[in-house]
C-alpha cells in the first residue's frame, strides 16, 4: 500500500494565513487528581450495533482498516466526509459520560468540577455531511484493543484526548480491571480485563527538544529542538504499539522562531541556528515521517495523524468585542460567514498534510481542524483550577483558550477515531 491514504482528503486551504499574532501558551501540567472510588457509569454494555463484528473477523478487519482510498469509494459510506459537517445541540445523547462519573478525570479538565457555571458545551454532537456517526460502544472498541496498546503521542493536547479516552471506555470495564500508571513521558490506562493499554507519551515537537524534560514543561525557556532526532526512548516506546496517534502544534505557537542545534543535546551546546518556527516544524516533520517509514511496521501499527488542535486566543476572530480570548463563551461560533482561520497559523495545517502525503507509510490523517475552530466554547478559560477571586476578576489574563473540557470536544475526536478502529468505514 501505497502513499499517504487520505480517505476523504480534499485540500481546500490553499491560500495563505497571515502569521500567527501572539498566542499564549499557558504550559499546564496536568495536576493530577486521583481518587480511589469506582463509580461505575452506565455506557450500555449491548453490542448490538453491529452483528458484523464477530470477534473471528476482527483481524480480518484490522488488515481492511487502512484499505486504499479507490477501495474505499467503492463502499456506500465513502461519500462521506465525517470531518465536514456542523455542530447539532443534542443534549439527549451527549455528554457520552458524566464528568463525575469518571474516577480518572485529572482536575486541570474538570471544568464543572472547578465551578464553570454554564454545560451547555457538553451537549454539542458532531454531525457529517450526510451520513452520521456511529454510537460510541466501549465494549466495541475495547474488543478491537483486547491485547494491544493505543498511543497518542505528542503534546498536551494528545493528553487531553488521552483523558477523554479513558473516561468514554472507563466504565465498560470491570471494577478492580484497570488502573492508571505514570511514569516521566508516559500516562498509561492499564485495561487488564482486555490486556490492553491507552497511552499517552509526551513529545510536544515529535522531535527532541528541550521541552522534553519535566522540569522544562512550562516552557519558559527558548525553544530548542534538534529537528534531525527522535528520542531513543521514544523510538523504544512507540514501535511496540498497535495504533499510534500523533499530533505536534501548540509548541511551535510559543515563539515566532526556534533554535535549532545539530548533534547531542547538551546543556553547553551553543551553537545553533535560529530559524521560524514553521521551516523548523517541517524540517521536524520529515524526520519523523521518515522514522515512521523506516520503524514502523504497518501490518503491526496503524498510524494516525491529528491536524492541529486550533486556539481560541482573540475574541476579535469571532466579532466578540467584549472579550479578549475564549473566556465566557458559551457556544459555538454558529455565524457561518465568520472566517474560521482566525489567527491559527495554518501554514502547519498545510504542512502536515503535505508530509503526509509523502510518505511510504499509510497515514490516517485526522483532519479535526475546523470542526474545533467552531468550538469557542469548549475551552477550560478560566475552570482548569478552582480560579481564585482576582482569576475570575481578570478572565482575560488567565484564561486557558488551549486545552479543552472533558468531557466535551476531545470526546468528539474521539468518536472520529472510532470510526476508523472499528472500521465502521
Ligand atoms: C478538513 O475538513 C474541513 C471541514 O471540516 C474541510 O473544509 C477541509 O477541506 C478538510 N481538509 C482536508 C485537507 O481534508
Ligand atoms: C436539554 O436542553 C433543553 C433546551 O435547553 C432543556 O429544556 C432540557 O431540559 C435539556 N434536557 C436535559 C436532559 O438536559
Ligand atoms: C497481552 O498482550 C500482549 C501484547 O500487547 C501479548 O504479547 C500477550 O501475549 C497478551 N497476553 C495475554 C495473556 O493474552
Ligand atoms: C530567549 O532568547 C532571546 C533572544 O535570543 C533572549 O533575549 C532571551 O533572554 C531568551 N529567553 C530565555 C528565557 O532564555
Ligand atoms: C505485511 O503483510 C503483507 C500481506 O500479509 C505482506 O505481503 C508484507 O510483506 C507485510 N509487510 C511487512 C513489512 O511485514
Ligand atoms: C457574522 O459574521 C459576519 C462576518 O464576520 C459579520 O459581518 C456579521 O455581523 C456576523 N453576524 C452576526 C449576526 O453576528
Amino acid at each position: 500500500m501505497k502513499r499517504g491514504e487520505f480517505g476523504n482528503l480534499r485540500p481546500r486551504y490553499s491560500k495563505l494565513v497571515p502569521p500567527t499574532v501572539a498566542i499564549f501558551l499557558i504550559s499546564l501540567l496536568p495536576f493530577f487528581v486521583f481518587s480511589e472510588h469506582t463509580n461505575l457509569g452506565s455506557i450500555p454494555s449491548h453490542l448490538k450495533s453491529d452483528k458484523s463484528h464477530h470477534r473471528t473477523e476482527i483481524k480480518q478487519e484490522d488488515k481492511e482498516l487502512f484499505v486504499s482510498a479507490k477501495q474505499l469509494r467503492s463502499k456506500p459510506k465513502e461519500s462521506c466526509d465525517i470531518f465536514t459537517g456542523k455542530w447539532v445541540f443534542d443534549n439527549k445523547t451527549h455528554p457520552l459520560y458524566r464528568e463525575d462519573e469518571c474516577p480518572y478525570l485529572q482536575q486541570w479538565l474538570s471544568c464543572t468540577k472547578n465551578g464553570r457555571p454554564d454545560t451547555m458545551y457538553q451537549s454539542w454532537r458532531w454531525q457529517p455531511e450526510g451520513c452520521s456517526l456511529p454510537k460510541f460502544d466501549a465494549k466495541l472498541f475495547l474488543e478491537k484493543l483486547r491485547g494491544k496498546r493505543l498511543m497518542f503521542v505528542g503534546d498536551s493536547i494528545h493528553q487531553n484526548q488521552w483523558m477523554s479516552l479513558v473516561c468514554l471506555v472507563q466504565s465498560a470495564i470491570s471494577p478492580g480491571k484497570k488502573r492508571t500508571s505514570f511514569s516521566t513521558y508516559s500516562n498509561r490506562f492499564i485495561i487488564e480485563e482486555y490486556n490492553a493499554t491507552i497511552e499517552s507519551y509526551w513529545a510536544p515537537f515529535l522531535v527532541k527538544s528541550n521541552g522534553d524534560p519535566p522540569k522544562m514543561r512550562t516552557g519558559a525557556s527558548n525553544i530548542t529542538i534538534i529537528s534531525d532526532s527522535i528520542s531513543k526512548k521514544g523510538q523504544k516506546n512507540w514501535k511496540k504499539t498497535n495504533y499510534l496517534i500523533f499530533d505536534t502544534y501548540a509548541w511551535w505557537m510559543k515563539h515566532p522562531t526556534v533554535r535549532l542545534i545539530r548533534g547531542p543535546f547538551d546543556k553547553r551546546a551553543k551553537e545553533y541556528e535560529v530559524i521560524e518556527a514553521h521551516v523548523a516544524y517541517e524540517r521536524s516533520l520529515r524526520t519523523w515521517a521518515k522514522w515512521v517509514d523506516e520503524h514502523i511496521d504497518p501490518n503491526r501499527t496503524k498510524v494516525f495523524f491529528s491536524s492541529m488542535a486550533p486556539q481560541h486566543a482573540r475574541a476579535l476572530d469571532w466579532n466578540n468585542p467584549n472579550a479578549a480570548m475564549c473566556e465566557r463563551e458559551t457556544t459555538p461560533i454558529l455565524n457561518m460567514s465568520i472566517p474560521l482561520e482566525g489567527s491559527n497559523d495554518h501554514r502547519y495545517f498545510e504542512i502536515a498534510e503535505k508530509v503526509i502525503h509523502s510518505m511510504k507509510t499509510p497515514i490516517k490523517f485526522l483532519n479535526i481542524t475546523t470542526l474545533s475552530e467552531y468550538r469557542k466554547d469548549a475551552h477550560p478559560s478560566i475552570y482548569n483550577k478552582v480560579p481564585s477571586p482576582e482569576q475570575k476578576a481578570n478572565p482575560a489574563k488567565y484564561s486557558d483558550c488551549i486545552h479543552w473540557c472533558v468531557p466535551g470536544l476531545p470526546d468528539t475526536w474521539n468518536e472520529l477515531l472510532y470510526v476508523y478502529i472499528t472500521n465502521q468505514y
